[in-house]
């Protein structure tokens, strides 16, 4: 099986991507970090800023077609997959579950208080827009959802088990 954590910047997909791996003991795989691997620049505001969102973008669904054959994994994907749904086409080849992990806005603005690596992250206001643009490709490309504010990681890992499994 193959388990796709989707959602906006800051919804935690990293961070539950990488217990639930463990948990199931499976490999987790990172998009952004194959996305910069394959760019060859050092980070993703370098990308955006040398490169441009367009390039991102590109090699985000070549990074995504590339991980058409994994299997037993779990996939953190990049907060803007859902711009281009020929990715999570790629990501779900197999038995693919794509779980959205759904925030607040507000609770995102204050996880990403102190961060800077999110050039989409930088502009609340731009920030803001994208977020109410998205939430209905998350809702709309997921399989399962899982509310995460007000809850601790190893509660959303239990609450996706419990999803996957029964
Ligand atoms: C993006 C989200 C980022 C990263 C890039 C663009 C987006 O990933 O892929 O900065 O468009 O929402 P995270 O969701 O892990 O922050």
């Amino acid at each position: 099986m193959k388990i796709i954590l989707i959602g906006f910047m800051g919804a935690g997909k990293t961070t539950i991507g990488k217990i639930l791996a463990k948990k199931l003991k499976m490999d987790l795989i990172e998009m952004d970090e194959l996305v910069l691997k394959k760019s060859k620049r050092k980070t993703i505001n370098e990308i955006f800023a040398l490169d441009g969102e367009r390039r991102f973008r590109e090699l985000e669904i070549e990074v995504g077609r590339e991980l058409k054959n994994v299997d037993e994994v779990v996939i953190s994907t990049g907060g803007g997959v859902v711009m281009n749904k020929i990715i999570l086409d790629y990501l779900k080849e197999g038995n693919g579950q794509i779980i959205f992990l759904k925030t607040s806005f507000a609770e995102i603005v204050k996880r990403l208080k102190n961060t800077s690596d999110r050039p989409l992250f930088k502009d609340k206001n731009k920030a803001k827009k994208l977020f109410d643009l998205r939430r209905r490709l998350y809702e709309e490309y997921s399989d399962y959802i899982v509310e995460t504010d007000n809850k601790n990681p190893q509660l959303i890992v239990k609450e996706i088990e419990k999803l996957i499994f029964l």
